[in-house]
């Protein structure tokens, strides 16, 4: 029997999605199989996930995920024409719908996603985005397999450079966030190891407030910001220091850098 889903690529985020398919009971390890052509990425995926099948040649499956790196993307599809899929969720950064469905047998529905890194911690938020053969089945379909690993969003794929420069590299604005604020406590005087679990610590908890309080950010900032007090006199310094404008122009730089590479 062909398996139920068959991931291209076994490296971080392959890794991280059969995890969390077996994890949330999307599949049961025998009904899965992942494809990489290198034998160490083969030999960690048995190692770590016993029961899921590991290949070194395309398999006929009922679905194929597709996460290799962007460069060899389009090589990687073309692979699959010995083992046509039905349908193809591709986790690749920059790669369009219409590029990937021009790599792959024709008539292959291709969903197009932009994750972000906190999947590999199941916290992730991914955007989907459906190509010209993609139905509400095969969105269905890719949101069902993203969802093990985080929250789903669907989208049109015009929208998938703003998602890149927001949810995409966005992680990556928070952890320089937490540098700043480890290196600002220690600064400040605190034994560093302290100031690293405080400022985590606050990041971690800060975001779970903002989720979970239903309040929005202005309101919750307002909240701990008493006329007068340590927290205005922070956000003032923070403000003079055009910290908004920066996060602004980060997001615009890097949906603008997402656009030159998809062309
Ligand atoms: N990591 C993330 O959090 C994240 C977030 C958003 C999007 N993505 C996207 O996810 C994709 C995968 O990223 P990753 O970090 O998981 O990459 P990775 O760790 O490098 O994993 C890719 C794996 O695929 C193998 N591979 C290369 N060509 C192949 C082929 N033709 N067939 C089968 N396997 C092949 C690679 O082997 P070699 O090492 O020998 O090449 C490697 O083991 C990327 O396109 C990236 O843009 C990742």
């Amino acid at each position: 029997m062909s398996p139920k889903l068959l991931l291209v690529g076994g490296g971080r985020m392959g890794a991280a999605l059969v995890g969390g398919l077996v994890a949330g009971g999307w599949a049961d390890p025998a009904s899965l199989a992942v494809l990489d052509t290198d034998p160490g990425a083969r030999e960690r995926i048995a190692a770590s996930h016993p029961g899921v099948t590991v290949v070194a040649e395309p398999v006929v499956a009922e679905g194929v995920v597709l996460a290799v790196k962007p460069d060899v993307a389009e090589a990687a599809c073309r692979s699959m024409m010995s083992a046509p899929p039905r349908r193809l969720l591709s986790v690749v950064a920059g790669l369009s719908t219409a590029r990937l469905a021009a790599a792959l047998p024709p008539g292959t529905a291709v969903v197009r996603a932009m994750p972000n890194t906190p999947a590999l911690v199941g916290a992730g938020v991914s955007v989907i985005s459906g190509g010209d053969t993609a139905t509400s089945a095969d969105l269905d379909w890719a949101e069902s397999v993203l969802g093990s690993v985080g929250t789903v969003v669907r989208l049109p794929e015009r929208y998938l450079d703003a998602v890149t420069g927001l949810s995409g590299s966005g992680p990556a604005y928070v952890f320089l966030v937490a540098e700043a604020l480890i290196d600002a406590g220690v600064m400040a005087g605190l034994p560093p190891d302290v100031s690293r679990d405080l400022a985590i610590g606050t990041i971690a908890g800060a975001a779970k407030l903002l989720v979970e309080s239903g309040d929005g950010p202005a309101d919750l900032r307002a909240a701990v910001t008493s006329p007068a007090g340590t927290t205005a006199a922070g956000i003032r310094t923070l403000e003079f220091k055009a910290v908004r404008s920066a996060f602004i122009e980060a997001v615009a730089a890097a949906t603008e850098r997402s656009r030159q590479l998809g062309r």
